[in-house]
């Protein structure tokens, strides 16, 4: 058992990850500034396992604040560093504002781990650093292209403060977890992923406009390169993503890391269209989804999806959920929702 600092953990990808933690018996501290988040999470992950990790509410691009948590939790045995603003148009607009909550809290933690001699750190990173790849599917050492967006370069940035960080500091041992597209919900659907306001992402977009609340999901582009013309994606379910951090959290618990800096595609490997994505969630839920092929959207790329052989290697670790799984289980969170707001 070890006592974990989850920073970002009421978010969506984190909650789905301290479930995990709790569940193996991990002790957990939340630090989340409920910037993109609700405080009413930590009930659903107490309602799954019985427990309820300790939360701070704090901003960690605030370098005083994260220091006060890294001197009042000495006792911690690894980070896993989720804690970040995500919305890609949004740092388009407001770049200052990405560069200085997702870079500041990444140094903040790095020095708090540093100060208090805590050896083990993971990184919530992006396929989005792969760009436009030139070869699919994408290993991890395919070229890092130049970001095309803010948050996608306050990724890269942070990779580079990373890796230049470990080569230093022999005493930091981290991974970077680069996350495909992650999706679904817990099984209970008691947390599940919250967008503000209109989504970007399809498949929110998607159970939003079957339960009602968007009118008609547009379909970015027919006309690419892939076999039904719509935008293929590695989609991935979202406990599959968490059961990956906790294999990243053996391999350094463990020691069994080859360097102190390492990097892992986190995916399925497989590739599915929107055209794909659609049909599953129609089987899944016997909703008909009114929807219309548009233009592409400005940025997007044809096609990516990863080769998962390293982790499966080195961490042991495989998604194991099929396109169906997330489709449902997005659809069951989204109809949980909707009975609680009536
Ligand atoms: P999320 O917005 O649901 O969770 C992030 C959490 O961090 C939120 O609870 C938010 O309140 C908190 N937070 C943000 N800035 C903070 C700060 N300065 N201090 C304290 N808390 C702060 O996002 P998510 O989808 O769970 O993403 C988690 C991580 O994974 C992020 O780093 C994100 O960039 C990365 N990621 C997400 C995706 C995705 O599609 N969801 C894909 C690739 C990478
Ligand atoms: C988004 C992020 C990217 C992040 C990635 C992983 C943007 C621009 N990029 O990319 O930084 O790393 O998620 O989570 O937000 N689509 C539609 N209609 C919609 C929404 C999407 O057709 O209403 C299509 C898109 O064209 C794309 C696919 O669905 O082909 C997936 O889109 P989305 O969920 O937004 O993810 P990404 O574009 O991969």
């Amino acid at each position: 058992m070890a006592k974990i600092l989850v920073t970002g953990g009421t978010g969506y990808i984190g909650s789905h990850t301290v479930v995990e933690l709790l569940k193996s018996n991990h002790e957990v501290v939340i630090a989340d500034n409920l910037i993109n988040s609700s405080i009413d999470v930590l009930d659903g992950i107490e309602k799954i396992c019985g427990k309820r990790p300790d939360f701070v509410k704090i901003d960690l691009a605030d370098s005083k604040a994260a220091r006060d948590l890294f001197s009042t939790h000495k006792d911690l045995d690894a980070v896993i560093h989720f804690a970040a603003l995500k919305a890609v148009g949004e740092s388009v607009n407001h770049p200052l504002k990405y560069y200085r909550n997702n870079i500041f809290s990444l140094i903040n933690v790095i020095e708090g781990i540093t100060k208090q001699g805590i050896s083990h750190l993971i990184f919530s990173s992006s396929c989005t650093v792969y760009g436009l790849p030139d070869r699919l599917p994408v290993t991890e050492s395919t070229p890092v292209k130049s970001a095309n967006s803010p948050y996608g370069n306050t990724k890269q940035i942070a990779e580079e403060i990373l890796s230049e960080s470990c080569s230093v500091n022999k005493n930091i041992n981290c991974i970077s977890l680069r996350y495909f597209n992650p999706v679904g919900a817990h099984e209970s659907a008691l947390i599940g992923e919250l967008p503000l306001g209109v989504p970007n992402n399809l498949l929110p977009f998607i159970t939003q406009t079957a339960a009602g609340l968007r009118e008609q999901l547009s379909v970015f582009g027919d006309d690419y390169d892939t076999p039904d013309g719509t935008g293929v994606r590695d989609y991935i379910h979202v406990v599959d993503l968490a059961h990956a951090h906790m294999a990243a959290l053996d391999r350094l618990i463990a020691q069994n890391n080859d360097t102190n800096y390492e990097v892992y595609n986190v995916g399925t490997g497989n590739g599915h269209s929107v055209m794909e994505v659609i049909q599953s969630f129609e089987k899944v839920s016997g909703v008909e989804l009114s929807y219309k092929k548009v233009a592409r959207r400005e940025g997007d790329i044809a096609a990516i999806y990863a080769d998962t052989s390293f982790a499966e290697q080195k961490l042991g670790w495989k998604a194991k959920l099929n396109l169906d799984a997330m489709t449902s289980s997005a659809w069951k969170w989204e109809q949980s929702l909707r009975s609680k707001k009536g």
